[in-house]
């Protein structure tokens, strides 16, 4: 997807920037033509002749070069790329992308650019975990943003946590998945995919309530759901997003429905039927308990308590046979820790669905609340495996093959 694509690359100030030189001669070897922009501080941790060696160009750096504006203008600069990449994105750039602001080269391409951008972010993870960052990241994604990672792990700072930059291969990946789309946001707009057509989206974990303080649930963040609802609301859908108790913001422009029980859930979802398609993304707790307590379980009345669990509805399967009312296309999650595809694939059958998204949710895995996915889709005759990649670009390339499933009627 890469040969002969132009990537503008923008390398900002951080100790991930030498990694940024891998990315540009992954790049490159696979058929891309890369031109680089270094920041002031880009330039403190990699060599303008590094990158220019690499990257077989001259490397950009300053906005007021004469020479530069001369031989081509930093509009055209801007768009003449087909994808540009920020990696390292700092969290000074991010905030820079995010407000608007071009007092720099790097800024300045960023603001006049019309092409997808895609951020790798890398900073300290208090930086990443920052109330400012996290609105700078929202708003750089409603602004149309791609992300990939960060990563987890120990950081060259000594901390531990989110804010590693997604390794160079990872990188690269996601840059192909992005050109496989349609680039041009004009045209895009011109024919939308899913235009006209209604989804409804599950998201989140669901709360079941044990007494009037305590719950049962799990870790699911909703950011896969919520991102699937974005990418279809992106596609023009109309989107119904039922969403558990999450701590991110809804995507704008689709309609939100919060919910806290997989009751509730399963009749904000049935009272939104009919749909063309249904996607649970949901982390829905398969028991809720019995009898909930009016008053709050005292710890030391009669010894320990005892819970005893009934089964949820599966709001999948209900959904999924639900005769005249059921949606066109029905996908569902499957979050293994063993046996991934035969686990996978025997819910495609027993809940009659016609995709399953399957993710390994095993130890080690950061899905669970992370940043980025690696997913199997499931149909009834094949298995086709992605890369890792942003839970962004899982979502936008799922809503493309459920596009195609709907327009070609073939599941
Ligand atoms: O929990 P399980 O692995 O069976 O979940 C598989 C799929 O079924 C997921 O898409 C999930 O959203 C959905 N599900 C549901 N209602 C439940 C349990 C699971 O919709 N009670």
């Amino acid at each position: 997807m890469l040969q002969e694509r132009k990537i503008l690359l923008i390398i900002g100030g951080g100790i991930a920037a030498y990694k940024s030189l891998e990315l540009l001669r992954l790049l490159r070897s696979a058929g891309a033509k890369v031109r680089v922009v270094l920041t002031s501080a880009g330039c403190e941790f990699v060599t303008p002749l590094s990158a220019s060696s690499l990257s077989g160009d001259k490397v950009y750096t300053d906005l007021f070069s004469l020479t530069d504006e001369a031989e081509i203008g930093h509009i055209q600069l801007s768009r003449d790329a087909d994808l540009v990449i920020v990696a390292p994105t700092t969290a000074d750039l991010l905030a820079k992308i995010a407000t608007g602001q071009a007092d720099d080269l790097a800024s300045t391409l960023l603001l006049a650019t019309n092409k997808p951008i895609l951020l790798a972010p890398a900073m300290n993870v208090r930086m990443w975990l920052h109330a400012a960052t996290r609105r700078n990241v929202e708003r750089a994604k409603l602004d149309g943003c791609f992300f990939i990672g960060p990563g987890e792990g120990s950081m060259a700072c000594g901390d531990f946590g989110p804010g590693r930059m997604t390794e160079p291969l990872d990188i690269l990946n996601a840059a192909a998945n992005l050109m496989d789309r349609d680039l041009d946001k004009g045209s895009a707009a011109k024919s939308l995919p899913l235009e006209g057509k209604k989804v409804i989206v599950t998201s989140g974990p669901t709360h079941e309530p044990i007494d009037p303080v305590r719950f049962i649930a799990n870790r699911s963040s909703g950011r896969q759901g919520h991102a699937i609802a974005r990418a279809a609301a992106q596609a023009g859908a109309d989107v119904v997003l039922v969403s558990g108790p999450v701590s991110i913001p809804p995507p704008v422009g689709v309609q939100l429905i919060c919910v806290e029980t997989a009751k509730e859930m399963l009749a904000a979802v049935q009272q939104s039927l009919p749909a063309d398609v249904f996607i649970a993304a949901a982390a829905v707790a398969d028991w809720r308990v019995e009898r909930i307590e009016a008053s709050k379980i005292k710890k030391d009345k009669n010894g320990l308590p005892v819970l005893k669990f009934i089964e949820n509805p599966d709001i999948l399967a209900e959904v999924a046979a639900s005769g005249e009312a059921r949606p066109p296309v029905v996908v569902g999650f499957a979050a293994e820790t063993d046996g991934l595809l035969a686990n996978a694939q025997a819910k495609l059958t027993k809940k009659a669905c016609d995709l399953i998204v399957a993710n390994d949710v095993g130890v080690g895995s950061d899905v669970m609340g992370g940043l980025d996915n690696i997913v199997h889709i499931i149909s009834r005759d094949k298995v086709e495996s992605w890369p890792r990649l942003s839970k962004d670009l899982v979502a936008e390339k799922l809503v493309r093959h459920i596009s195609l499933l709907l327009s070609n009627g073939d599941k």
